[in-house]
This record gives C-alpha cells, sequence and structure tokens, in this order.
C-alpha cells in the first residue's frame, strides 16, 4: 500500500544576504501566496529573515517564530549544547509538521541560500520524508558582499575555499595555504583569531572585512585597518584570487 502525502508542504525560501531587493521573484510570489510563514529567532528578537520578509507581509499571515534555546553560556561543542539544539529542532519539527498536516503550506524563510549552513537544512531533513518540499535558493550573504564590495573574486582557474571561523587556528592557516581565494564566514567571537591566522597565512594583503553586507549599516574596509576582538554576527572576510588574467 503505497502512503499518499499529506497536502501542506515545506517550502524553503532563500530570502538573500540582507537587502529586501535581492530576493528572487519566486521566492516572493511563494511569500506572498503561504499564509504560515515560519522564520528562526533568537531571545524573543526580530530575525533578520524577518526583516527582510517585514515590507513584503500581509497582516493576514501567520508568523511563527521557532525560537533558538539560550545558550550562549555553553559552548557550541558541549553535549549540552548539541543536546538543546536537537531538540529545539525536533521540537520546531513538530510545530511545523501540524499545520503541514492540516493540509497548508508553511513557508520556512532563510536569510541567503537555504541549503548553505542555513538553519533551514535542520528541519528539511527531518520533513522530506513525510511531506512535499520546495526550495527556492537565494543569493548567499559572501556573494552579496563581494557584489557590495566591488570584489573580482575569482578569475581562470582560481580555487576558492569557504572557511567557518569556528575552525582552530592551525585548520585556517593550513587551508589558507592551499586555496587561491577564501571567504570566512562566522567570524563573530573569533574575530581575533581569525585575523591571525589570515596574517600568519600571509593572506593580509588585499583581504576585506565586510560588516552587514548590502544592509542598513554596512561596513566594508580592508582587514589590515579594522581591529579588534570581536565581530557581529553577520560580518566576514573575502580574500579575492589573483588567478590567470589575459
Ligand atoms: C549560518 S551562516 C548562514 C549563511 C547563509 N545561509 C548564506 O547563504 O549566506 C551565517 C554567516 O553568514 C555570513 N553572512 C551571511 N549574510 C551576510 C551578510 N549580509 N554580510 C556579512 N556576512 C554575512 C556571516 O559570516 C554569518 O556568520
Amino acid at each position: 500500500m503505497t502512503a499518499t502525502l499529506p497536502k501542506g508542504r515545506l517550502l524553503g525560501l532563500g530570502l538573500g544576504p540582507g537587502d529586501p531587493e535581492l530576493m528572487t521573484l519566486k521566492a516572493l510570489r511563494l511569500l506572498r501566496a503561504t499564509r504560515h510563514i515560519a522564520t528562526f529567532a533568537k531571545g524573543g528578537r526580530k530575525g533578520h529573515a524577518e526583516r527582510i520578509i517585514e515590507p513584503y507581509m500581509d497582516p493576514s499571515q501567520q508568523l511563527i517564530r521557532l525560537e533558538y534555546p539560550l545558550t550562549t553560556e555553553v559552548h557550541f561543542g558541549a553535549r549540552e549544547y548539541k543536546s538543546a539544539l536537537r531538540e529545539f529542532y525536533d521540537r520546531a519539527t513538530l510545530q511545523v509538521a501540524s499545520i503541514m498536516r492540516g493540509g497548508a503550506d508553511v513557508a520556512l524563510v532563510c536569510e541567503g541560500d537555504p541549503l548553505f549552513y542555513g538553519s533551514f537544512m535542520h528541519l528539511f531533513v527531518r520533513l522530506r520524508g513525510d511531506f512535499a518540499c520546495e526550495i527556492v535558493p537565494g543569493v548567499s550573504g559572501m556573494s552579496g558582499s563581494w557584489s557590495a564590495a566591488g570584489l573580482p573574486m575569482t578569475w581562470g582557474d582560481d580555487v576558492l575555499t569557504v572557511l567557518p571561523g569556528t575552525l582552530d587556528a592551525p585548520a585556517l592557516i593550513a587551508r589558507l595555504h592551499h586555496c587561491d581565494a577564501a571567504v570566512v564566514m562566522k567570524i563573530g567571537r573569533n574575530f581575533a583569531k581569525v585575523r591571525q591566522a589570515i596574517a600568519d597565512a600571509g593572506r593580509m594583503k588585499g583581504a576585506i572585512y565586510v560588516e552587514r553586507g548590502t544592509m542598513a549599516g554596512e561596513t566594508i574596509v580592508p582587514l589590515a585597518e579594522f581591529s579588534g576582538d570581536a565581530a557581529p554576527y553577520f560580518s566576514l572576510i573575502l580574500i579575492p584570487g589573483n588567478g590567470r588574467r589575459p
């Protein structure tokens, strides 16, 4: 006997890097056509994705805030952190599934691209066996940032490496030695370590720091001119390749 799929679908809508005009036409169409809009948020605060969709929301739509547990005092590698997050994603999955079981679609809106370091993936892998899913790609934060910076990133056969700033310093240095162009994401509290690793790998020249790329309050400066121990969550470092140029 074949089970029929419930009617409601999970829509993963990529919203782009911050500027609401960088959302795709398809994401906008599905956003406007869906009553239940889910978004991840922290500590009762309005999330970044929520800000991006604000200009397009209608009062008849229902916003479902999936609020992360408070884990600021716990290291992300700790067992408590992992189990708190696992329970959170399990609960969020049940909440979204109950709406879809009732026959309605749920659009889970995601900053940047949903399948690129996106929390969306945690719900997607839990739900895709039971519900139809549709994913709309988005302009990623790094792509929005290099466009905002007007920075040609990769030429010819340049290899681009994307590094999470959560890696330890030796791993960052080793990877930076083996790439032409690089993007370092998730720098936040790892900023001082990341900056030092870039200097130690001899890649400071040409490195650009981007904070809140394409959003209000955007900052774009050479990394060499930016110091400090921490950077905000929405920040990354771009290291362009030099490649073959005619
Ligand atoms: C969990 S990842 C999510 C990435 C997202 N799905 C994407 O496609 O860009 C979050 C990290 O992306 C980077 N990021 C995303 N958007 C950004 C922006 N507009 N400006 C600067 N950094 C951004 C930051 O490094 C941040 O810590």
